[in-house]
């Protein structure tokens, strides 16, 4: 048996005094050891991030949580997924659009998720704190069919030029105001983006394949 095997075979005590097969790959021990996953099963998934993005700021956010996975993963835009089927968790990202998921993010959530472990992360020109995100938010989890949600992540993300002055143009007031007092300038900053990639660790800290 080569020294290999037998390093392979050696089993080590790790914190929570679990015992496991000392793996060859030096990166997935050391991240069994400096974090606290639900099992080792979860070193070895493989994860894939994928956003919906018109104007960069969801993209932005996925790149955040896709650096923060330390796991085999991937990273690619919603219109290239044609399946989920291989992943053990997908992250999925989209912008808010008309209070919630547009046409195309509902029919990739109607068609695409079911029996599928996914977290969303979901951005939006509202800031976060206004009681209307909840809403929001849940018009995403319910498109989401069938699907294990396992985690949600929501951040305000820069309006475009087109959507303020369409709203500052709109005949209903509360969009006027909503646009006057827009405060997504610069959003997603750096602490958000922060935020994204400690959702992203906690999420794959607490998964259970
Ligand atoms: C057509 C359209 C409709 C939007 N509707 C909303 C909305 O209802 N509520 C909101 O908070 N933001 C809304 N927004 C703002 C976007 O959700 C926000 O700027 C988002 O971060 C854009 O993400 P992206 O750059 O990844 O496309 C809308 C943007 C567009 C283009």
């Amino acid at each position: 048996m080569s020294n290999k095997i037998v390093t392979y075979i050696q089993t080590v005590k790790v914190k929570r005094k679990v015992s496991f097969p000392r793996p060859v790959l030096g990166f997935a021990e050391k991240l069994y050891l400096n974090r606290t996953y639900s099992s080792i099963a979860v070193l070895f998934m493989k994860v894939l991030v994928a956003y919906m993005s018109w104007t960069g700021n969801t993209k932005k956010v996925a790149e955040a949580i896709y650096d923060a996975i330390p796991q085999p993963k991937e990273i690619k835009p919603v219109e290239e997924v044609t399946s989920l089927e291989g992943y053990d968790l997908t992250f999925l990202g989209f912008p808010t659009h008309n209070f919630g998921p547009d046409e195309p993010t509902k029919a990739f959530l109607g068609t695409r998720v079911k029996d599928r472990a996914i977290a969303l992360f979901i951005t939006h020109m509202a800031p976060e704190h206004i009681p209307a995100l909840e809403g929001i938010i849940q018009k995403f989890r319910d498109a989401a069919v069938g699907a294990n949600v396992v985690g949600v992540f929501d951040c305000q993300g820069q309006a475009c030029e087109e959507v303020k002055t369409f709203m500052l143009n709109s005949p209903n007031p509360r969009l006027v105001a909503a646009a006057q007092a827009d405060s997504s300038q610069g959003q997603p900053d750096a602490t958000r983006l922060e935020h994204a990639r400690t959702f992203a660790i906690e999420t794959m800290n607490k998964f259970k394949p």
